[in-house]
């Protein structure tokens, strides 16, 4: 089954071009995006949201991440993200009309499930009124004890908040639970360590974006006929950025001896960051971080020395210029500089850097989708030098269906 491939890890990381072909099919046309792909009732749904909430664990709260930027850069709507077991043990304002997003490879991590239950109760407890929150001591207290006044008025029927779904199994709790459910079309995902599903989740929430700006009237045919166009070309974007594994593993021998390292990026970057660091940790078992790399200066710059690896993620972005100025002062400090960039960005010629043109120019959708693929590879390659179990890493289980 594993075919040329060492790990299914490194199988499912070579599969993800076709994983993202598999996913589109069907959901697009030549230049446009199908709101029915979310479902027949999709479209009545999205007509009326004001903002959207996502949950998930993991990973998948990375993919989340990145769709924050895009919904409200994109399409200008409100949207909140966090990991489901604050969520669901915090008492979260709940404002009606809210689209509620859940992520799940699986379809049955505990936290994100129970999360979806909890705001199906407080939908079905609802008759009318103001604004909840999602625990029943303290839904009907308005204003909170926080002194908020929560939300707008709202609908005499009960609260508005549509539940979706973004899961790669089909049949899976969360999906039952939905009231619309979108399928990554990933294929079975064996690694413990998510890679193709996490990619698929943000071509389906690319296509979310999409769908709601269109409905919504957030978005122009222009706009989704590039965004269309963009997702077209990302299965070949996604195979050249695999043809980079020589000079990744090349990089990977750097890390071997390495106790630590810090990851940088910015914009879509920072939740791309976070997930190579996630990625790091989880399978080479070396203590891994992620920032904003404007953060830089708010303290992780103490830490850096010549010991510890920094990984930036640098497409030629409006945020360019910013992250060169944070990369410079970590070579001030004499720390080893790697950079993964694109066939524009040109922090290349700097001395010292360590530097790999993963993709040609890409887009504000396709470009998070695509620097992640060099960085699974490099935590792949970290690794293999380190012997580690690769695929069953230690202490963690592929699907979490206790808290
Ligand atoms: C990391 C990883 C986990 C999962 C998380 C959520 O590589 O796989 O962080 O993303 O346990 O799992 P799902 O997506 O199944 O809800």
């Amino acid at each position: 089954e594993l075919g040329e491939h060492r790990h299914y890890m490194h199988k499912e990381i070579f599969e993800q071009p076709q994983a993202v072909t598999d996913t589109l099919e069907g959901r697009i046309t030549q230049d446009h995006v199908l709101v029915s792909a979310f479902g027949h009732e999709a479209e009545a749904l999205f007509e009326s949201i004001q903002q959207v909430q996502i949950i998930a664990c993991g990973t998948s709260y990375h993919a989340g991440m990145v769709a924050k930027y895009w919904f409200e850069d994109i399409i200008g709507l409100p949207c909140q993200v966090e990991v489901a077991s604050e969520y669901r043990y915090r008492n979260p304002v709940v404002l009606n009309n809210t689209l509620f997003v859940t992520i799940s490879q699986s379809g049955e991590t505990a936290d994100t499930l129970a999360a979806l239950q909890q705001i199906k109760q407080l939908k079905a407890k609802t008759p009318s009124s103001h604004v909840q929150t999602s625990s029943s001591s303290s839904y009907d207290q308005t204003p909170s004890s926080s002194g908020l006044t929560r939300g707008s008025p709202i609908h005499k029927t009960g609260l508005n908040i549509p539940t979706l779904s973004i899961c790669n199994v089909p049949e899976s709790s969360l999906t039952r639970e939905s009231d619309l459910t979108f399928l990554t079309h990933a294929g079975p995902e064996i690694g413990v360590a998510s890679t193709k599903a996490f990619t698929t989740q943000l071509v389906a929430l690319s296509l979310l974006v999409t769908a709601v700006g269109k409905t919504l009237n957030l978005m122009s045919e222009t706009q989704e006929r590039k965004i269309v166009h963009g997702l077209q070309k990302l299965p070949g974007l996604l195979q050249k950025a695999l043809t980079h594994e020589d000079s990744i593993k090349q990089i990977a021998q750097g890390f071997a001896d390495k106790t630590s390292a810090l990851f940088l990026g910015r914009g879509t970057m920072f939740p791309i960051a976070l997930e190579g660091a996630l990625k790091l940790k989880e399978i080479s078992y070396i203590h891994a971080e992620a920032y904003p790399a404007g953060e830089l200066k708010h303290g992780p710059l103490a830490l850096i020395d010549e010991n510890i690896p920094v990984i930036a993620i640098a497409p030629h972005d409006d945020l360019l210029e910013k992250l060169k100025s944070n990369l410079q002062e970590v070579k001030a400090r004499g720390g080893q500089m790697i950079v993964f960039e694109d066939e524009m960005s040109c922090v290349g010629s700097e001395e010292g850097f360590q530097v790999v043109k993963a993709t040609s120019n890409v887009g504000r959708i396709t470009a998070p989708i695509t620097f992640n693929v060099p960085l699974q590879l490099l935590s792949y390659h970290v690794a293999l030098i380190k012997g580690t179990d690769v695929d069953q890493p230690r202490n963690l289980a592929k699907s979490v269906t206790v808290e």
